[in-house]
C-alpha cells in the first residue's frame, strides 16, 4: 500500500491496526487515530501550527520531573481529568460526590490524633474540622483512612515552599474513631492559581483564561471493601466556584466554612480567639459499585514546585 491521500491514510493506518493481539490495544488505537485524524481534517493546521504542536508537546514532557506533572495538569486544564472521574466515579444517593485529586497530593503524610491541629505552625485563620465517614445507606465506618491537604492563606502547598518552611503542613493522615468520626484543626485555606509558568500556563492565556482554583480542602478517604473516594470541600462564597480552571465544583462539595466567636470550640474546649468551622459527612460506595471501581488503592502523585 503506498500513495495515500487525505481520503486514504485513515483507513490505510486503522487497517495497520488489525495485528494488535490485544483487544483492547486495538480497541484504543483505533479510537485515537480515527479521532486524531478527524481533529486534523476539521483544524487544517498549517506545517508552522503543526510544528508549534509538536513543540508545545515536547515543552510539556520537558517541564515533566519528581516536582512537576505539567502533562496531568494539560488533562486537568482540558477537562479530560474530570471526564474521566465522571466516567469511573458515577453519583450514588448517600455517596460522597468525587473530583481531581490534583498535584499537592504526598503519599505517607504524617499520622496524627484525632482532634491535633495540622497547621505545623503555619499563620492563617484558625480552622476546625469535624466529620464523619459512613456506608451510602449511614452505617459508621470505624478505622477509615483520612488523609487531608490544604493549601495556606496566601493558595501556597507546603510543598511549593519546603525550604521556607522545613517540612511538611497543612496535611496529615488519621483514622476515623468507633463512631465512624474524626476532627482536626488547621488554617483557613485560600483560592489559588495552578501552576501557570509553564506550556499550560501559555495556553491558558492564549485561550484567555485565568489559572485559579477556588479555596479548598483535599480528602481521600478509603476503608478495606469501599471504594477509595478522593474529593474536596470547596468555601462557598468563593469567586472561583463557577469558573474553576479544572472543572473541579461539584454542588454538594460546596459548604460554608462558618466564623464561630472564641469560647465555643466545637469539641467542647476553651478557645480566644475567633475560628472558622466545617463539619461534613462523606459516605463511601462498596466497592465496586460503580462502573470501574478503585478499592482503596494508594494513588501516587509527586508535589508541584513553586511558580
Ligand atoms: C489541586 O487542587 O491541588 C490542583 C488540582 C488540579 C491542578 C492543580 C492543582
Ligand atoms: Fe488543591
Amino acid at each position: 500500500m503506498r500513495n495515500f491521500n487525505e481520503n486514504t491514510i485513515t483507513d490505510a493506518v486503522l487497517e495497520r491496526l488489525q495485528s494488535a493481539t490485544d483487544a483492547r490495544v486495538r480497541q484504543i488505537s483505533e479510537a485515537l487515530v480515527r479521532h486524531l485524524h478527524a481533529f486534523v481534517r476539521e483544524v487544517r493546521p498549517t506545517q508552522k501550527e503543526w510544528e508549534y504542536g509538536i513543540d508545545f508537546l515536547t515543552r510539556t514532557g520537558h517541564m515533566c520531573d519528581d516536582k512537576r506533572q505539567e502533562f496531568i495538569l494539560l488533562s486537568d486544564t482540558l477537562g479530560v481529568s474530570m471526564l474521566i472521574d465522571a466516567i469511573n466515579h458515577s453519583s450514588m444517593h448517600g455517596a460522597t460526590e468525587s473530583t481531581v485529586l490534583g498535584p499537592f497530593f504526598v503519599q505517607d503524610a504524617p499520622e496524627i490524633e484525632l482532634g491535633k491541629d495540622i497547621s505545623n505552625g503555619i499563620e492563617g485563620d484558625p480552622l476546625f474540622v469535624t466529620g464523619s465517614v459512613s456506608t451510602v445507606d449511614g452505617l459508621p465506618l470505624s478505622g477509615a483512612w483520612v488523609d487531608v491537604w490544604h493549601s495556606d492563606e496566601d493558595g501556597n502547598y507546603d510543598v511549593q515552599q519546603l525550604s521556607e518552611i522545613g517540612g511538611l503542613a497543612m496535611r496529615a493522615r488519621f483514622r476515623t474513631d468507633a463512631s465512624g468520626r474524626f476532627s482536626f484543626w488547621s488554617i483557613k485555606p485560600a483560592a489559588y492559581p495552578i501552576p501557570h509558568d509553564g506550556p499550560v500556563g501559555e495556553m491558558l492565556k492564549a485561550q484567555g483564561r485565568h489559572p485559579w482554583r477556588p479555596a479548598h480542602v483535599h480528602f481521600m478517604i478509603s476503608a478495606p471493601g469501599f471504594e477509595q473516594l478522593v474529593t474536596h470541600i470547596f468555601v462557598a462564597g468563593d469567586q472561583y466556584l463557577d469558573s474553576d480552571v479544572v472543572f473541579g465544583v461539584k454542588d454538594d462539595l460546596v459548604r460554608e466554612f462558618v466564623l464561630r466567636n472564641p469560647g465555643e470550640d466545637a469539641d467542647g474546649r476553651a478557645t480566644n480567639r475567633k475560628y472558622y468551622y466545617l463539619n461534613y459527612n462523606f459516605g463511601l460506595k462498596r466497592a465496586g459499585e460503580s462502573s470501574h471501581s478503585v478499592e482503596s488503592t494508594k494513588i501516587s502523585r509527586i508535589p508541584v514546585a513553586q511558580t
